[in-house]
């Protein structure tokens, strides 16, 4: 099959996601369509589709398939984070669970899921990727609940290790990430121990966006974020900064142990400790190791330059994918 251009991959790729979501069957196309308004950064698709790119820069059609799964892998997590949140804003629309209730934001997270692995089952010539087997999407999906599933064990636990805070991230964002880097280098077709340092640095880009996401609670506005904020520890989520502020400040550690601290101090606690400096330099870290794996890459100048963009999209810099 004919390999195609980047902008018109992108395009084949939010094509295909739209398609997915708007032709479904009529008992579930109110929802999907509801969905389908608010489109998200596409940074796991992009990440797919730049790492499948050759030295021309061109990609093969699979990538685009592969682009959009994960794509919906990433949006059916999201709808059932925000039943787990209780979260009634996502991507600046209201959420599914808000608007429809919890029963058919769960029936629509598993069917969107179901959508995912429709499409990579329809990947065409899969069988003539030596590697196909390895991108093992089922096994990053499982990394995915895994992840997510031990936060929830951790809820108020203000003993959280920051090992643990990483193991958590790590399933719950990096391992899609990761999955994202890993089949765009495969559908590139590169040899297995190029395929690995691309797999590393979606890891570690997966680790920064959480990382950085963390600190967006504190950071940013409703209107900027586009979903709830100053929330986080409301749910019982406990993030890097505030494992930090825990740390450094034992009598803000005994009152959130005595239940009584409200957002107020948990902000002052943030702030006082450095807990977003701490963060941002452990972003900085892993920035550090991402930019190391990206110069190994035996690629062109170019695409280094692009895989970086996407690393620095990660830590929150604005820039242009
Ligand atoms: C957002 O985290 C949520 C995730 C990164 C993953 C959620 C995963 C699950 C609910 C497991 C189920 C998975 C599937 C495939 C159905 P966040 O709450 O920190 O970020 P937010 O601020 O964007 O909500
Ligand atoms: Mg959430």
């Amino acid at each position: 099959m004919e390999k195609l251009a980047y902008e018109e991959s992108y395009e084949l790729v939010k094509e295909e996601i739209q398609k997915a979501l708007t032709n479904s069957p009529r008992i579930i196309n109110e929802y999907l369509t509801h969905l389908s308004a608010a489109q998200g950064k596409m940074i796991r698709a992009v990440s797919v589709l730049t790492c499948a790119q050759d030295e021309e820069g061109k990609i093969n059609p699979s990538a685009v398939h592969a682009a959009a799964a994960i794509e919906i892998i990433h949006l059916a997590s999201l709808v059932h984070d925000d039943v787990i949140d209780d979260a009634d804003l996502r991507r600046g629309k209201e959420t599914l669970q808000k608007k429809y209730g919890k029963r058919t934001a769960v029936i629509c997270g598993d069917y969107l899921l179901s959508l995912a692995l429709k499409m990579t089952a329809a990947i065409p010539n899969r069988k003539d990727y030596e590697d196909y087997e390895d991108m093992n999407l089922p096994n990053y999906i499982s990394r995915l609940c895994l992840g997510e599933l031990l936060q929830h064990i951790n809820n108020d636990n203000l003993n959280l290790t920051v090992f643990e805070y990483i193991k958590i991230i790590s399933g719950k964002t990096a391992a899609l990430f990761e999955a994202s880097f890993l089949a765009g280098a495969i559908m590139g077709g590169y040899p297995a121990e190029e395929i690995k340092k691309y797999r590393k640095i979606g890891n570690y880009a997966g680790l920064i966006f959480q990382m950085q996401d963390d600190c967006l609670d504190f950071d940013e506005t409703v209107e900027q974020a586009k979903k709830p904020v100053q929330s986080d520890y409301e749910q019982g989520v406990i993030t890097l900064p505030v494992i930090y502020a825990l740390g450094q400040l034992p009598d803000f550690k005994k009152k959130a142990a005595e239940g009584c601290i409200g957002r107020a101090d948990i902000n002052r606690a943030v702030e006082k400790s450095g807990g977003l400096n701490f963060t941002k330099q452990m972003i900085g870290r892993y920035y550090k190791k991402a930019e190391r794996c990206i110069s190994r890459l035996d690629t062109t100048e170019e695409k280094r330059r692009k895989i970086t963009a996407i690393v620095k999209k990660a830590t929150g810099m604005k820039v242009e994918l």
